[in-house]
């Protein structure tokens, strides 16, 4: 028993943990042990971050896709998924929303499509730029050479979500068609750091043939890149997809992930997803509980929302962005939590 709570406080001490450990901490039944991890995790949050919770207002301007991943419900090959673009004024229209809403970060989010150009989204990122000059602009857009990322960047972008979805390539390759590269995923990941990006990493939790194994990869790829950022959630299926009849990944383990994460990276900017609030009702407020300090309400328009869906039963579709703001201070109050009015930036420890 207290051989267990060590294996915490050395995760903490020496911010790593081993193979065996990561097993131990993921299967274990003992509540107290749970508890005993995420206590930690959450006090090395605020001890950083305080009782605040940053808040980041998502927009989902294009489900338009080339890559065709296994798991993703905006893949080129599923046909069921209606397609829809969001023009750079109805992105602006978001952007005014969202201002007067208080969110001070922009996430520019969307399938990898060739539609926008590195012209259009720079011409896009330095007009949000020029007009709420206090505000972070992130971009999440998928693969793109370093030219381009260069020009993003230089146009205003301050920070890049771009998920590795595993750091072992057999596994890569299990969850995306042969035609996607491993390498170049990395490759793009490292460009990103490299350029000055805030850079976000990061993966589902049970997504079909994960084992310890590739999470353990998944944890030291984690310690190595030392991104700012690093976003998880339950894999949940498409139905429309070829696992769409895969098992989802659980709150369980996502909320164990989201501590161990914490404690290897105690800065580290840490969201409580939209899919882990999709598989339980409190489930983004458990993920704060466990360790995470940004949730990232959705800004996007209503009559777009139920396209963007990667995953089956997505929540807050039906909501206006102001219902879905104040939704979460509420829910962010309820567990002793402020929502902070401000751009949210990494802290370095
Ligand atoms: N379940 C959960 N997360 C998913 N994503 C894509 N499809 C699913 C799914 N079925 C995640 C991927 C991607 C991010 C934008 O959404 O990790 O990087
Ligand atoms: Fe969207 Fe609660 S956060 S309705």
């Amino acid at each position: 028993m207290q051989r267990n709570y060590e294996i915490v406080d050395r995760i903490e001490r020496t911010r790593n943990l081993d193979r065996e450990s990561l097993e131990l901490l993921l299967t274990t039944e003992d509540g107290a042990l749970r508890e005993y991890l995420a206590a930690k995790a959450r006090e090395t949050a605020q001890r950083i971050y305080g009782n605040c919770v940053y808040i980041r207002g998502l927009i989902e301007f294009t489900n338009y896709c080339k890559n065709d991943c296994y798991y993703c419900g905006i893949r080129r090959s599923n046909g069921c998924a209606e397609r829809y673009r969001l023009s750079e004024e109805e992105i602006l229209n978001c952007c005014k929303n969202g201002y007067e809403l208080g969110f001070r970060t922009f996430v520019l989010q969307g399938g990898e499509d060739g539609f926008y150009t590195d012209e259009r989204i720079c011409e896009m990122v330095s007009e949000i730029k020029r007009r709420y000059p206090d505000c972070a602009v992130t971009l999440s857009i998928g693969e793109r050479e370093r030219k381009s990322y260069e020009a993003f960047f230089k146009a205003g972008a301050d920070r890049y979500l771009l998920r590795h979805e595993t750091a072992d390539e057999a596994h890569y390759k299990k969850l995306h068609p042969e035609e996607m590269s491993f390498q170049h995923r990395m490759q793009c990941l490292a460009e990103l750091k490299e350029i000055g990006y805030q850079t976000g990493c990061g993966f589902m939790v049970g997504s079909p043939y994960q084992t310890f194994d590739t999470l353990y990869e998944d944890l030291q790829f984690i310690r190595e890149l030392q991104p700012e950022m690093v976003g998880i959630g339950p894999f949940i299926p498409q139905k429309d997809t070829p696992f769409g009849k895969m098992q989802a990944g659980t709150m369980e383990q996502t909320l164990r992930l989201l501590s161990i994460i914490r404690l290897l990276h105690p800065s580290v900017l840490l969201p409580a997803t939209t899919a882990l609030g999709t598989i339980h009702p409190k489930g983004r407020e458990l993920g704060i509980l466990a360790g995470a300090n940004v949730v990232m309400p959705n800004l996007s328009p209503v009559a777009v929302r139920e396209k963007y869906k990667l995953y089956d039963n997505k929540i807050c579709t039906g909501d206006e962005a102001a219902e879905c703001r104040y939704c979460m201070e509420r829910r962010m109050e309820s567990i002793g939590y402020q929502v902070a009015v401000n751009r949210g930036d990494f802290k370095n420890n």
